[in-house]
């Protein structure tokens, strides 16, 4: 496995750029807390308490997007978690962010305005293109070391991401080497018994993909959410149909069904799909019902139902490694949060080796009380560990295993 310099290796009393990914759920114009911050907020005390001078770079949302907002409610939320203020400019590499980086002492931190404000940051191009746009060399010129913490978007040819390593000695933060030990195991570690992946969520493309993608590394998948759905639709089971007001199932069917049927008829061996499934009845309430009496598509469904999870129970508990990646129902609404919760209490139970992957599933974890420490890694990656989970190296990582 190609490894990294890390942040222990930074000569004392640097000046380091450390790029973060706070890229977070923006309501009413603030970012509203989650891992992200708790999560780097362990690099950056570890690096102001070695003494160094850190200067912070992350982006939130894109260009045109409601969520492309300034940073400065993530410096605050992000000093939350330190024993220290992040202070903030409303700049990426002008002039006043070269006078705030010089004003930063030892053990001070700041954090520059959102990086793709900046021109030179958002179009994928390769790193030698990159590291010569004048935020990289602006930059790189007043640093003596750069610091990708950020795993989460390493699937990105950005500046931030992929410029910086070739023209400053550069490390891998505390984020980056946890993510990318856990949510590359599936392809660098040797497990003696079956591997399972648990598929769901709302991006049933994305999924689908990596099913069709992952061959031997996988020996069974468990099912649930809108790829379930799908799954059962090629089974011949009238479900995954859109219907009033839904628009996840049709649209993703047609771009999908091809590989889904292909997948099926390959795998179906190792493909476990819901029995039941769970919807809202008429007094509101959660409903069950087999899937072999479904036999016309006039309700919308929510979740797996009990008896799924009973069966993936014992699958789950002969697992070495379980790979989670989407959750298996709407468990925002408590309703319909037995499939996840069940799902995710099982692997907390095991003990196998589990990634839980994907901020949405996460959330689950949080918001139902479970205790993060029964997994072995709660990825705080979305697009990024699934690239991983497929093998596909990340451009951000790659450059930052190089050097210079
Ligand atoms: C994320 O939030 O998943 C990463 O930060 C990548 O963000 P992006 O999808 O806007 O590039
Ligand atoms: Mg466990």
């Amino acid at each position: 496995m190609p490894s990294f310099e890390t942040i222990d290796d930074i000569p004392p009393n640097s000046r380091v750029l450390v790029r973060l990914d706070l890229n977070s759920p923006i309501e009413d114009g603030e970012p509203q807390d989650n891992r992200r911050f708790s999560r780097h907020a362990r690099t950056v005390q570890d690096l102001a308490n070695a003494g160094h001078r850190v200067v912070l770079m992350a982006h939130q949302g894109r260009p045109g997007r409601e969520d492309f907002t300034s940073l400065e409610g993530h410096a605050e939320l992000l000093s939350s978690y330190l024993d220290r203020d992040v202070a903030f400019v409303g700049d990426v590499f002008g002039d006043e962010a070269l006078g705030a980086i010089e004003a930063v002492d030892a053990g001070e931190v700041l954090l520059l305005e959102n990086t793709r404000m900046c021109a030179d940051e958002l179009p994928e191009e390769p790193p030698e293109a990159k590291a010569e746009t004048a935020f990289v060399q602006t930059l790189s010129a007043v640093f003596d070391a750069y610091v990708n913490d950020a795993y989460s978007a390493a699937h990105r040819e950005h500046a931030s991401l992929v410029g910086f390593p070739l023209v400053l000695p550069s490390y891998a933060g505390r984020v980056m080497v946890a993510e990318y030990e856990a949510n590359t195991a599936i392809t660098t570690r040797d497990f003696d018994g079956p591997v399972t992946m648990v598929i769901g969520g709302t991006k049933a493309t994305d999924v689908i993909e990596v099913m069709a993608e992952v061959g031997d590394l996988v020996d069974r998948f468990l099912l649930g959410g809108v790829a379930g759905e799908l799954f059962l639709r090629a089974a011949g089971h009238p479900v995954g149909t859109d219907v009033e007001g839904s628009e996840l199932y049709d649209d993703q069917w047609e771009r999908n069904h091809e590989t889904i049927e292909r997948v099926l008829e390959e795998r179906r061996e190792e493909i476990h799909l819901p029995t039941d499934l769970a919807y809202e009845d008429d007094e509101g309430e959660r409903a069950e019902v087999m899937v072999e009496d479904v036999d016309e598509k006039t309700t919308a469904f929510f979740d797996v139902g009990s008896a799924t999870v009973e069966a993936y129970a014992p699958k789950i508990r002969d697992s070495e490694a379980v790979f989670v990646k989407g959750a298996l129902g709407m468990f925002e609404d408590e309703r319909f949060a037995i499939g996840t919760v069940g799902v995710l209490e099982t692997i907390g139970e095991s003990d196998c080796f589990s990634v839980i992957g994907g901020g949405d599933t996460s959330r689950a974890i949080t918001l139902y009380g479970l205790s993060e420490d029964d997994y072995s890694h709660v990825s705080i990656a979305g697009g990024a560990y699934i690239r991983a989970l497929t093998g596909e190296p990340l451009p951000g990582v790659e450059a930052l295993q190089k050097g210079p």
